[in-house]
Parts: C-alpha cells; sequence; structure tokens
C-alpha cells in the first residue's frame, strides 16, 4: 500500500533538513505543497526543490488561513480525498511543511481526515523556526530549570502579558498580527532591550532586529519570530 508521508522541511536554508526528508523526498511520486492562496510560491517548495527528482508531480493544495473553523476544515477534508485517491492509485506522496510538521502546521489540519481514511502515514520530524533563530543568533532559548513558553501573537497580543510573567523565556510567532502593540507591550514591561527579532532566518532574506522602535514603524514580515528573554540579550 502507497504511504502519506508529512515532511518537515526546515526553517528556510535548504541544508537545515534532515537525512531522512531528502531521502524521501527523493523516494515519493507526488509532493503535496500546502498554499494559503493560489499563488504556487511556496517556500517549502523553495527549500526541498533541488532535492527532487526530475519526474516528481507537484499538487498545490489550499489550505485556507482564517479564524473560520469551518472553512479550515471543509478544506481539509475536500483535500484528504484529492490524497487519498492518489494514494488508492498506489502513488507514495510527500506533503511538504515549514520547520516542523507539528508546530502550528496545515498538516495538522489534514491528519485527522488522513487517519478516518486508514491511510499509512508517517510524520518526519524539522528543525523547528524558533530552534533555527536560536542558533542563528546564539542565544539560548532555555537552560536548567528555566521554562520556556511558546505564543502565537493574535490580533490585539492576546496572553501576551500573562506569558511575560508566566516564562522565563518566550518565543514569539506570528509576530506579524500585531507587531506595533506587542512593541508596547515588550517595552511596558521593560524588555526593550531583552528580545531578538528574525525574519526569513537562513534565507538571503534573512533580517535580524533588536530595536524595538523598528518593531512600530516597519512592517515585520509574516515569517519572523522572537526570542524574549528576563535577561539583557
Ligand atoms: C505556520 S507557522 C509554521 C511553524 C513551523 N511549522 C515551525 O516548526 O517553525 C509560521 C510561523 O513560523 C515562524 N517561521 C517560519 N519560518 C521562519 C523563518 N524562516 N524565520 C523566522 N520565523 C519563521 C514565524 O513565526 C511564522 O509566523
Amino acid at each position: 500500500m502507497a504511504k502519506f508521508y508529512g515532511i518537515g522541511v526546515g526553517p528556510g536554508d535548504p541544508e537545515l533538513i534532515t537525512i531522512k526528508a531528502v531521502k524521501t523526498l527523493q523516494y515519493v511520486d507526488i509532493i503535496i505543497c500546502p498554499e494559503a492562496k493560489k499563488d504556487k510560491d511556496s517556500i517549502a517548495l523553495n527549500i526541498v526543490r533541488q532535492y527532487l527528482k526530475e519526474n516528481t508531480e507537484i499538487i498545490f493544495l489550499t489550505f485556507p488561513m482564517t479564524h473560520d473553523k469551518e472553512a479550515v476544515t471543509s478544506k481539509a477534508l475536500e483535500n484528504s480525498v484529492v490524497i487519498k485517491n492518489e494514494i488508492d492509485k498506489g502513488k507514495n506522496i510527500g506533503f511538504i511543511t515549514i520547520g516542523d510538521p507539528m508546530v502550528f502546521s496545515t498538516y495538522i489540519n489534514l491528519l485527522p481526515h488522513l487517519k478516518s481514511k486508514g491511510i499509512q502515514i508517517e510524520t518526519i520530524p524539522g528543525i523547528t523556526s524558533f530552534c533555527a533563530v536560536a542558533g542563528r543568533v546564539n542565544i539560548p532559548l532555555c537552560t536548567k530549570e528555566e521554562t520556556l513558553g511558546i505564543l502565537p501573537l493574535m490580533k490585539d497580543c492576546f496572553s501576551l502579558d500573562k506569558m511575560l510573567d508566566d516564562y522565563d523565556n518566550l518565543v514569539i510567532m506570528k509576530p506579524s498580527h500585531d507587531s506595533a502593540k506587542m512593541a508596547d507591550i515588550l517595552e511596558a514591561k521593560g524588555y526593550s532591550n531583552k528580545f531578538v527579532l528574525v525574519s526569513k532566518c537562513g534565507t538571503e532574506e534573512e533580517e535580524i532586529c533588536y530595536d524595538i522602535d523598528r518593531l512600530r514603524k516597519e512592517k515585520v514580515h509574516y515569517l519572523s519570530t522572537l526570542i524574549v528573554k528576563q535577561s539583557k540579550v
């Protein structure tokens, strides 16, 4: 029976990918590229393109980025039918996802539908964006008895204040959702020089920022992650 592989491709640098992921990319018949809208421009595909066989088929499937749970579920269900049809034809499928598949990924929306169809699934972990960011700036995420919180930033920065109080170290993902308000909260709570933001980590357009004012004045890219610490970074 053909198999479905959820493949973590790392955060951006094509060398930050596991050997297992590369071997699987070279083995599968079809690569599925999730996209938020139909533009055929995929960061994940750009990372893995050099590893694919010449005749690998590429299928783009849309997974809308919305808080409308019904829309998310019905699209995931629809996409799982496309996948099942290919599996039934005997095609091995690789679903590529940035970073690790189990961290804030469309893969997570798809999994229950694949499981309910009895599809054989193997998840191949990837290097998360926040591990890559910490490595890039040589700043530890946590050590000894320290705690680490991970916050996907929402519009209005829901939970940010509390998580700053509750954790020794914080990873803030999706900071573009409300970067100006986030900067205000960080400053008000004394974190102006206790954070680093890395955008497009591991790519040619990578940017590293320690300046709180830039978070207010400039547009923060969607592919950005902050590390916030109790001590000066
Ligand atoms: C949908 S989540 C994907 C997370 C991914 N599965 C992971 O394991 O890191 C998208 C968020 O991941 C982070 N991210 C992904 N790639 C990144 C990169 N190259 N540089 C900085 N942050 C990145 C950003 O916070 C972005 O808003």
